[in-house]
């Protein structure tokens, strides 16, 4: 019998709908080769669905994520939605929506470095060099998920009158939310080098003890085969640039891991190689690192490479299918071996007839599965 998946499709906004077509050949030549069905619905998120739902996530895109086996999305976003006015919908509460919804509370950011690239990073080759990490970043709770408001009161005047704006937003956990990922980053470790820096501000907010005691209580229960560090959050973003090679599993709450992981993304020299998994209780989701690219959308120039390589995640974590897992990860690395680049990833050496377009870099790889 053929196993057959439901992927839900989620294009979204800017390069969104190119880079998801080459993640989509790759699945289709990886089904024919592995004699898998892959089913696909497509669902609006974002922009794309302020544009015709007046939501950026509408019920019926959360009904088929939650009927499919596996999540794939673009990217969403752009200066057509962009606004700060707190009424208005913005296409970024799609995301945050359906992570939330999903429950997927683990969001899995690995960082390595392609050889072939290496020279495409800001830093030196000796300090890149064997950098291999993997930021596990709360995605569900914390400072994205508080309670906010924005209101008007006296103690907010500003030099318009009696009364002003204010606003807050809060950073809250509760222990099961931090025991959980704790869990996860730990797991995660033990199939790695077995270290675990767990990242906070443990020096100033109250959460950050609270994250700290409870993940050296799991820790100490269930893992004391794997190296538990703590560092600050401020000084794990000068060490991520001055030693990234030390680091094997980074966990971190919700906005730490935000910045951080893209500092750490920084490290390759190239945003567009980044995938992503976020999992937890339902559907999981695979998503590339980096934005919409609303500058270059429309023009065949995107790089695929992050899409295509979130497509090995999935096929890894949803399908457990490691065998084509490991060929798109052997195919992207042929490829760029051999000097193909899309430009952003294009160094000085490269020769011009190397330059390819986005349909061609995912043709080159499904040639090379
Ligand atoms: C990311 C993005 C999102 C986030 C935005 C687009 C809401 O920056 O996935 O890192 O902040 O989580
Ligand atoms: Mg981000």
């Amino acid at each position: 019998m053929t196993a057959a998946y439901k992927i839900c499709l989620l294009p979204g906004d800017g390069i969104g709908p190119e880079i998801i077509a080459e993640g989509v050949k790759v699945l289709d030549a990886l089904g024919a080769k592995y004699n898998v069905t892959f089913e696909y619905t497509e669902a609006l998120l974002g922009g794309a669905a302020i544009d015709v739902t007046g939501t950026a996530l509408p019920q019926e895109t959360l009904d088929v994520a939650n009927a499919s086996d596996a999540v794939l999305l673009a990217a969403v976003g752009g200066p057509k939605w962009d606004t700060t006015d707190p009424e208005k919908p913005r296409p970024e509460q799609g995301l945050l929506g359906i992570r939330k919804a999903l429950g997927l509370y683990t969001n899995l950011r690995p960082v390595r470095i392609f050889n072939a690239l290496a020279g495409a990073s800001t830093l030196k080759p000796e300090v890149i060099d064997g950098v291999d990490l993997v930021i596990v970043r709360e995605l569900t709770g914390g400072l994205y998920f508080g309670r906010r408001e924005r209101f008007y009161d006296e103690e907010g005047a500003g030099v318009n009158g009696a009364c002003g704006q204010r606003a807050y937003d809060t950073l809250e956990y509760r222990e099961y939310e931090i025991e959980r990922i704790a869990r996860q980053a730990f797991d995660a470790a033990r199939k790695r080098r077995s270290k675990v820096t767990s990242v906070d501000k443990a020096n100033v907010l109250e959460t950050s003890r609270m994250w700290r005691e409870i993940i050296h209580r799991v820790h100490d229960a269930d893992y004391r085969d794997v190296e538990l560090e703590d560092l600050l959050v401020d000084n794990t973003a000068m060490q991520l640039i001055n030693r990234p090679a030390d680091f094997d599993v980074v966990v971190t709450e919700n906005m730490f891991g935000d910045i951080l992981s893209d500092e750490a993304a920084q490290i390759t020299g190239s945003l567009g190689m980044l995938a992503s998994a976020s999992l937890g209780d339902g559907t999981a989701l695979y998503e590339p690192s980096h934005g919409s690219a609303p500058d270059i959308a429309g023009q065949g120039i995107a790089n695929p490479l992050a899409q295509i390589l979130s497509v090995e995640m999935m096929l890894r974590y949803s399908f457990g299918m490691n065998d084509a897992a490991d060929d798109i990860n052997r195919a992207v690395t042929a490829v760029l071996d051999e000097g193909w680049r899309t430009g952003d990833i294009k160094g000085p050496d490269t020769a011009a007839d190397h330059v390819v377009g986005t349909a061609q870099m995912g043709d080159l790889v499904v040639a090379r599965l």
